[in-house]
């Protein structure tokens, strides 16, 4: 069992923001639930160093290209750290492997390639040839807004034709766009594709892989960006990994992902991604995030107030993954306080506390455990389900079912009035009972907040192991211990100040 999952390689023209960490945070939330699932598993991340945009932003800087490219990444990094990323491999798109592997990729589909003259638009932010029909009168780009350029140069194409309907059925049968509702745009788009422009002249963009024996050309930054997903894996070694299980993106590349990326796929008869999931924007008091209006999110500030964890959490809890959000301190603020802080953590601390407090030697196993109100095993299927198409708004609603129930049983079964009249052992097994709840709401909760999950788990004597499939995820979510052996939480999330 293996699964490979991918994020964007991000553009090093500026230092990461919050949406760059959206999209790694969800790759991670399904890289470790799959682990979880015993899936040996792949994680890729990176980012896409080449081409005019790079070039452009260096010269503005005063560095050279490959600076900024060695600065910014790092930049990258940090905040996969800061974030509690655990990614497999980093990918440069200026590492040499994969500079070799697609001039190697460029010679193998050499057949489908003819030089000719590009004459259009082109979008240096989005590093897009925009098709005219596409361009109001403004001249500006219809994916960002921004002024185009109008090019009149030579060019490689890759041709298209041969594949467009191949693509078209692979989509339809293998139900690859994902959420659903993005389907029908890519297959619109598909009938109207052309043949791709894939280089530019090195005179106009010299910042990027040339065009094996053609030094004249430089080859466009998304045929050689969209090859690190195979590169970084051995290519055009055999790979273990491919086809990927998903490519996760946001909505405003699904189209490089979805046609020019298989199409390039076809002609060099390698398999097509099993997925593509295309999530939405989040913005900010209803804007786009932009440098001029001074409303960027940093993930390095925010993550400076809270946890790692709040962040991860916060990004999913608030939205379905796959619609477009709104940003605002007062928003995180508000699920800190009132999920984390009051569902979650208090559930936490007034448990084991209780529990260390009267049980210092742990609370045991006794009798059967019947929770009346409370299926675990359908919310399971469903949490599995969920966690496996990318879900994660259901489930962490899931998860929350078993929360509130923990609290409410805390709350009805009240084992300090046990104890009050002397039945320690009725007191033990509500304390059980309420171990064992929380044992299905750390597994539920890791995938979205490692630290914390690990942090409490130990407290509470709890193992987060592997399992051996989803099938066995359950099982061995459900398994009762002998014993929990638990000592206080702490206060897991103070109050925030200012
Ligand atoms: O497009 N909301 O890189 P990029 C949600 N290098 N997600 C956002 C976001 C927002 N406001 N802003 C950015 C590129 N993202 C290419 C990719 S892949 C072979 C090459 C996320 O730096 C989202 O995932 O512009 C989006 O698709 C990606 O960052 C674009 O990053
Ligand atoms: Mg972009």
């Amino acid at each position: 069992m293996k699964f490979y999952v991918t994020t964007p390689i991000y553009y090093v023209n500026d230092v990461p923001h919050i949406g760059h960490a959206y999209t790694t945070i969800s790759a991670d939330i399904i890289a470790r639930f799959k682990r979880m699932c015993g899936y040996k598993v792949f994680f890729l991340t990176g980012t896409d160093e080449h081409g005019k945009k790079i070039e452009k932003a260096a010269q503005e800087k005063g560095v050279t290209p490959k600076e900024l490219a060695d600065t910014t990444h790092q930049r990258f990094k940090e905040l996969w750290k800061r974030l509690n990323i655990s990614y497999d491999k980093f990918i440069r798109t200026t590492d040499q492997e994969h500079q070799e592997a697609v001039k190697y990729f460029w010679l193998k589909i050499k057949k489908n390639i003819y030089k000719s003259k590009y004459k259009g638009w082109y979008c240096i932010p989005c590093e897009t040839f925009v098709p005219s029909s596409q361009i109001g009168e403004q001249e500006t780009c219809p994916t960002c807004g921004r002024k185009l350029e109008f090019l009149e140069e030579e060019s490689y194409f890759l041709s298209t034709s041969e594949h467009k309907e191949n693509l078209r059925r692979y989509i339809k049968e293998h139900d690859v766009i994902k959420p659903d509702f993005r389907r029908n745009e890519i297959l619109n788009a598909i009938d109207d594709l052309q043949d791709i422009s894939i280089s530019r002249p090195s005179s106009r963009v010299s910042w990027g892989v040339r065009v094996p024996d053609d030094e004249s050309q430089t080859i466009y930054v998304w045929f050689d960006a969209l090859i690190n997903y195979i590169s970084a894996i051995g290519y055009p070694k055999p790979m273990e990994f491919w086809p990927a299980d998903i490519h996760i993106v946001g909505k405003d590349i699904l189209k490089f992902h979805s046609i020019i990326w298989p199409i390039m796929l076809m002609s060099a008869g390698l398999e097509l991604p099993k997925k593509i999931f295309a999530h939405g924007w989040w913005k900010v008091k209803g804007q786009k995030m932009s440098k001029s209006l001074k409303n960027v999110v940093d993930p390095f500030e925010l993550s400076k107030v809270f946890k790692e964890d709040t962040v991860r959490f916060f990004l999913f809890r608030e939205i379905p993954f796959g619609n477009d959000g709104d940003f605002s301190d007062e928003l995180i603020l508000k699920r800190y306080e009132n999920d984390l802080a009051k569902d979650i953590g208090n559930l936490f601390l007034r448990v084991s506390k209780f529990s260390e407090t009267n049980f210092p030697d742990g609370v045991r196993k006794s009798g059967n455990l019947n929770f009346a109100e409370i299926n675990l095993s359908n919310i399971l299927d469903d949490w599995i389900k969920s966690m496996s198409e990318l879900d994660f708004y259901s489930a962490l609603n899931l998860m929350f079912q078993v929360v509130s129930y923990a609290n409410r049983y805390m709350d009805i079964k009240a084992p300090w009035k046990s104890l009050k009249i002397g039945n320690r052992e009725e007191a033990q097994k509500i304390i059980y009972d309420l171990c064992y709840l929380i044992k299905v709401i750390l597994y539920m909760l890791y995938p979205f907040c490692p630290s914390t999950s690990t942090e409490v788990s130990e407290k509470f004597g709890i193992k987060i192991e592997k399992s051996k499939s989803e099938e066995d995820l359950k099982k061995d979510i459900l398994v009762g211990y002998e014993i929990f052996k638990v000592s206080s939480t702490g206060v897991l999330f103070p109050k925030i100040e200012g």
